[in-house]
């Protein structure tokens, strides 16, 4: 069984979710910059916040595990793990609030969730989706040293409207190549 843990990172502290972080987390999710490329329920309101913090909370760190991003105190996003024991494969995915974007916070939570989860789960590749416009999060992709892996094309309906992903990969020998370089 895996335990719950936190994790400190150079300018970060990321720990479970409380109930207690719904104001912060309405707080970035109602900035529709924010869920522009997100296929969460807009406008999102305090009961789609609270069904959020429920699942978070209640997911099994056995396969999913989810971090709030803590900065000086505050709730500003959130990064969480999807593991595929079957096929020894975690699905990552992440979103922080917009006044802080281009920080680089995200790649650092990033960098550090993989390691942990490398260490954690027997899983030999880590991958992401992201949609093609959103090249802020396909960046943080390729900053992690992903690859490129495909195009899913009109393949996910949100808002009503078909959507185009970019699939991204990394190996666990490539994630610990690129560690042992650094
Ligand atoms: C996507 C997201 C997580 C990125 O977080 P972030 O902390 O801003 O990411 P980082 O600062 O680590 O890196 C962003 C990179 O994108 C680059 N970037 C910013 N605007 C860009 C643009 N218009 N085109 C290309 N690159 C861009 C930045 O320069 C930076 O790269 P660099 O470090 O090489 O300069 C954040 O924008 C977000 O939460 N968006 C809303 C939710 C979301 O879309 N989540 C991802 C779902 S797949």
């Amino acid at each position: 069984m895996v335990e719950k843990v936190e994790i400190k990172t150079f300018r970060l502290l990321l720990r479970p979710f409380e109930l207690s972080d719904l104001e912060d987390v309405l707080r970035y999710t109602s900035d529709p910059q924010w869920g522009l490329y997100l296929p969460d329920p807009r406008p999102y309101t305090k009961e789609v916040g609270e069904r959020f913090l429920s699942r978070m909370i209640l997911d099994n760190w056995d396969t999913n595990p989810s971090f709030a991003i803590v900065l000086d105190g505050e709730v500003i996003g959130n990064f969480h793990f999807n593991v595929d024991p079957k096929n020894k494969i975690a699905e990552v995915g992440y979103t922080i609030a917009s006044n802080h974007w281009g920080k680089g916070l995200v790649a650092e939570v990033a960098d550090a969730v993989i390691d942990w989860g490398f260490l954690t789960y027997d899983i030999g590749k880590v991958f992401a989706r992201g949609q093609v416009p959103n090249k802020r999060s396909l960046r943080v992709m390729e900053k992690l040293g992903m690859t490129r892996e495909g195009l899913l094309r009109s393949h996910y309906l949100e808002h009503g409207e078909p959507k185009d992903y970019y699939v991204y990969g990394i190996l666990r020998k490539e994630w610990d190549a690129r560690k042992a370089n650094k």
